[in-house]
């Protein structure tokens, strides 16, 4: 069976758009590979968190996972930190990456946008080498990822093969797999932006866990356009259009579809749809996110899949130092 490998980074909120973007994908391929999903906290340390509220985000993603329908039964479930050869690995794949490719990572770029070097980490510049050690540890066949982590995985392709050319064949090349529809969700204010985590307090942003009504708000006061029409146009009609992938997103029917159920609706009715659908499926995660927080049943499933992990790694962990010579 082919593997299945992604994470969500515990840096501000889980978002509408992980969910889209992401988290969906990951729960409807998981039984079609051996999948691996994780949460990526030390990825979350290229910027300063408060250590409680980082710790209260990586338990609330497990939760999330498990409340978004991954499965002990198909996908591992892990955090990263829990197992140390991901920084094992990423030394080495760092060693191997030059100065160049990882200036060209357009978030890196972006990040670090107008901001002087004393203020921004090296491993804010480094961390795609650990997003690729995260990968390649694993043999991931396929990585499910919004638009905006492609770049990261074709890195990593790069250095499987770099790697491979070097010292033989080591690390499986992986694919990146981005949906067709909703591979990029958009602030709900500012429709050419990505709707982000880092924007948790902007009225752009939905949240899995946020209050209900607020979400339902935060839809009604979307940004739209003054036509009238309601149609997909992601370059003239960049709000409504973002408004229609949410819609069939959760709703799980064709954009075609959902433009003729709507071609009569004003944007008035069509947001309430639109508030309406974003609010059954808060409300049935929320739902279920508690139960799961209250059992306790996530340190059970996290324990038994360490050492699975654990030893996946360490086999290529010695593999990879073996190859390159270090150690006796
Ligand atoms: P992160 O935590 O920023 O995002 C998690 C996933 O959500 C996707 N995503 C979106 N998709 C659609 N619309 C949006 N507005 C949106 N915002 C985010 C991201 O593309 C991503 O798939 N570096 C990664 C985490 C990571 C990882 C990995 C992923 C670390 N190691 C190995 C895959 C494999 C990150 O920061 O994602």
């Amino acid at each position: 069976m082919k593997r299945l490998l992604s994470g969500i980074k515990p840096t501000g909120e889980v978002t509408l758009g992980n969910y889209i973007g992401a988290l969906r994908q990951f729960v409807e391929m998981q039984k079609d590979y051996e999948s691996f999903v994780f949460v990526a906290d030390l990825h979350a340390l290229t910027v300063y968190n408060d250590p409680n509220e980082l710790r209260r985000r990586i338990r609330d993603i497990v939760a999330i996972y498990l409340a978004c329908g991954l499965d002990p039964k198909y996908t591992t479930l892990f955090i990263q930190s829990e197992n140390l050869y991901h920084t094992n690995l990423s030394w080495v794949l760092e060693c191997n990456s030059y100065m160049g490719e990882l200036s060209r990572m357009t978030q890196f770029k972006d990040k670090s946008k107008g901001k002087g070097n004393e203020a921004i980490s090296c491993g804010l510049f480094t961390y795609p080498a650990l997003m690729a050690a995260d990968i390649l540890l694993y043999d991931a066949d396929v990585v499910p990822v919004g638009v905006d982590q492609k770049q990261h995985v074709e890195l990593a392709r790069n250095l499987a093969e770099r790697f491979n050319n070097k010292y033989g064949t080591t690390f499986k090349v992986p694919e990146p797999i981005i949906s067709k529809a909703g591979a990029k969700i958009y602030d709900l204010q500012n429709p050419q932006k990505k709707m982000s985590k880092t924007d948790n307090s902007s009225k752009g942003c939905i949240m899995l866990l946020e209050d209900i009504e607020s979400a339902k708000k935060k839809i009604m006061s979307a940004v739209t356009d003054s036509e009238n029409r309601i149609y997909y146009d992601k370059e003239n009609k960049p709000g409504i259009s973002n408004l229609l992938v949410i819609y069939s997103s959760l709703k799980g029917i064709a954009l075609e579809e959902v433009e003729q159920v709507f071609k009569d609706s004003n944007y008035g009715e069509f947001k309430k749809s639109v508030a309406e659908e974003v609010a059954q499926f808060l409300s049935s995660l929320q739902n279920k996110y508690k139960a799961i927080i209250e059992s306790g049943e996530a340190d059970k499933i996290l324990d038994e899949s360490n050492e699975k992990v654990r030893q996946i790694a360490e086999a290529k962990v010695k593999d990879v130092f073996s190859k390159i010579g270090v150690g006796r």
